[in-house]
């Protein structure tokens, strides 16, 4: 049974086989954690995501990861909340799936999680730590003694807090 656990930490550091990036839909940087990897991992990370002709949102495309620690990053574009009627809740499920599963394809055995859209993208945290949980489960479940472990990195003790909260909620 593969090991889901949250930590605090700054993504960029971790030496996962992969990380995930809440990316936008252009993946060319931007702010946030999307702006500390594409720091992190240097032009080349840019050149890279440039010929990959942008990501639709809820959906997931992967690069090497440079100068990371991480061998790879997969860039997923979360959904911007907008009051939680307009699909926001399946989109970002969809992120937390398809990274899984471009995960799996390359055979990345580690993969960490930021907390997608709760930053820019205005996503409640509690809802969607719930969502996130509930999304990598299902995945895991259909990839199963593939990824040995999730790891998702919060960045601040009071996101550490809710993750673990809904990692505790079963
Ligand atoms: N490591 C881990 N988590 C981080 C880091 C970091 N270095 N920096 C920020 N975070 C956390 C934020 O605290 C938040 O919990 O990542 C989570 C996602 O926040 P954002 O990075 O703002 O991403 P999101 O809400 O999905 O908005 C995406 O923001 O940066 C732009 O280009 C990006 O347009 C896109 C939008």
């Amino acid at each position: 049974m593969p090991s889901l656990r949250a930590i605090q930490a700054a993504i960029t550091t971790l030496a996962v086989d992969a990380i995930v990036n809440a990316a936008n839909s252009s993946l060319l940087g931007g702010g946030g954690v999307d702006g500390a990897i594409h720091r992190a991992a240097g032009p080349e990370l840019l050149a890279e995501c440039r010929a990959l002709g942008g990501c639709p949102t809820g959906e997931a495309k992967i690069t090497r990861g440079h100068r990371l620690p991480a061998q790879w990053v997969i860039h997923t574009v979360g959904p911007v909340w907008h009051g939680g009627e307009q699909g926001e809740p399946a989109l970002l499920a969809s992120c937390y799936r398809r990274s899984v599963e471009e995960a799996v394809r390359v055979g990345a055995r580690s993969i960490a999680f930021p907390a997608i859209s709760t930053g820019v993208y205005g996503y409640p945290k509690g809802p969607a730590a719930q969502v996130a949980v509930a999304a990598v489960r299902a995945a895991l479940a259909t990839h199963e003694g593939t990824i040995d472990e999730v790891v998702f990195c919060c960045f601040s003790e009071d996101d550490w807090r809710t993750v673990q909260a809904a990692l505790e909620r079963g």
